[in-house]
């Protein structure tokens, strides 16, 4: 089994590039299938969860042609098949994408359940809720969602949660519906306006994403189009909090700043500071990072993807700080792990406080989730001694070449995957 192995103690130093956004590209991916013409989709990230829905679209019958890691030309003609297999969907709930891809284009679907993951039970009652709402009779059977209709008609929904998922797979479905939908309440995350853009490259009628009300006039066909992903705002913040932690000066490029404001403003608060230029950011590091209260909240608000990176700088930040997780009801879980590495932690429920110490010191800890995963490879950074990381496969999820950007702006990791191989690095390390 693969682990990361971390001397840490180095200040991050230098340049690092930022790749196509992860929660873009599995939209897009989905909504590409919704035309009978060719797509080519660019600066896709090379991760996991990106590799897997493409094997589950041509698994369908997608002509899946990966002209590069980072680029692919799909074609949804042949599509022979709308059941999306299990194992896909087990792999990445994101699979999800394809119930309204596929009941936009061909009225008819069947997706796996998706389970729950590790942050929380993850339930997708407004998505289907959204699907009954554009005619579509859906049902739960041996394990599957079942979604059809004689027509799909344009509604007026109001989603009861701000949901970044119900948002897109609704807007999907209503785009290729009869007449107007409006949906109210919508997410307004990047990745959400980034599929509508897509969306619309393809002839689509969307208006006011990135609002809290999207307007749709549904069309019969969609047709080719090229495209290109917007930048991971999640992988940029976390290599920003990487450089906060490190006492590190990093400049974090192909970025989109205007999407980072949240995330830079913490980063001011507990005592960084942060240079803005068109397509990058730099963050310049104090001695000790100080205290601030945090509390995750929809787009623009803080987003509970950079919650797990924000805490452990507080777990090393002078003071004691707040953390409230508004989205998610389990994401406090690397906490117990942080905890072996000396950071002071108590969870009451959604909030946890946080006691900043000092130092941290080296352990094996092992990741709960792709973020926390990230957020314990920041701590592992910051550490006296060496960390090692078990169940890296989470973070490989959402972050390309995590160990190898790193090592490029002075971070001592290795992915190893052998005792022997661990041994080497703490020998070669010293
Ligand atoms: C997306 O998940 C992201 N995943 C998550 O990123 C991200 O944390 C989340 O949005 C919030 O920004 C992808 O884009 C693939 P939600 P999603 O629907 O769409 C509740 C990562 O690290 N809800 O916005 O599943 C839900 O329980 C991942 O890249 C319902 O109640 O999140 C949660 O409390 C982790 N019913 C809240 O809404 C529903 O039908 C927000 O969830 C749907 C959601």
């Amino acid at each position: 089994m693969e682990q990361y192995i971390i001397k840490g103690g180095n200040e991050l130093r230098g340049e690092v590039e930022i790749g196509g956004a992860k929660n873009a590209a599995l939209g897009i991916l989905a909504a590409a299938i919704m035309t009978d013409e060719e797509v080519l989709i660019e600066n896709l990230p090379d991760v996991r969860d990106v590799n897997v829905m493409l094997e589950a679209m041509s698994q369908i019958g997608v002509k899946v042609d990966r002209v590069s890691s980072h680029s692919v030309i799909l074609c949804g003609e042949n599509i022979g098949d709308v059941n999306i297999e299990y194992e896909y969907i087990k792999k990445i709930r994101a699979s999800y994408y394809l119930l309204g891809a596929l009941l936009g284009k061909y009225k008819k679907a069947e997706v796996p359940l998706p389970g729950g993951c590790n942050i929380g039970s993850r339930p997708i009652d407004l998505h289907l809720k959204g699907f009954k709402a554009l005619g579509a009779k859906v049902s739960i059977r041996n394990g599957s969602i079942c979604a059809e209709a004689e027509h799909l008609r344009g509604c007026h929904l109001f989603l009861d949660t701000v949901s970044v998922g119900a948002t897109i797979n609704i807007m999907m479905a209503a785009s290729m519906a009869e007449g107007r939908t409006v949906i109210e309440n919508c997410a307004k995350e990047p990745h959400v306006v980034d599929v509508a853009n897509f969306l619309n490259s393809m002839g689509a009628n969307i208006k006011g994403a990135g609002t809290d009300v999207i307007r749709i006039v549904g069309v019969e066909r969609l047709h080719k189009t090229e495209y290109s992903i917007i930048p991971d705002q999640i992988e940029a913040g976390t290599f920003m909090f990487a450089a906060a932690c490190t006492h590190g000066d990093v400049l974090v490029k192909n970025v989109i700043p205007k999407h980072l404001e949240a995330t830079i403003s913490k980063l001011l608060e507990i005592g960084c500071r942060v240079e803005e230029y068109d397509t990058a950011v730099r963050v310049i590091a104090p001695k000790r990072l100080s205290c601030a209260n945090v509390k995750t909240l929809p787009y623009p608000g803080y987003p509970t993807d950079m919650q797990p990176q924000i805490g452990v700088a507080l777990a090393m930040a002078e003071g004691t700080s707040i953390v409230t997780e508004s989205i998610f009801e389990n994401r406090f879980k690397y906490l117990d792990e942080l905890a072996r590495m000396g950071a002071t932690s108590k969870v009451e429920g959604n909030t946890a406080i946080i006691t900043g110490s000092d130092r941290l010191t080296g352990a094996r800890v092992s990741a709960p989730d792709l973020r926390a995963g990230a957020a314990l490879v920041i701590a592992g950074l910051a550490a006296e001694g060496i960390t090692t990381i078990d169940d890296i496969v989470y973070i490989q999820r959402g972050y390309e070449a995590f160990d190898e950007k790193l090592r490029g702006i002075g971070a001592q990791i290795e992915c190893v995957s052998s005792h022997r191989e661990a041994r080497k690095f703490t020998l070669k390390v010293g």
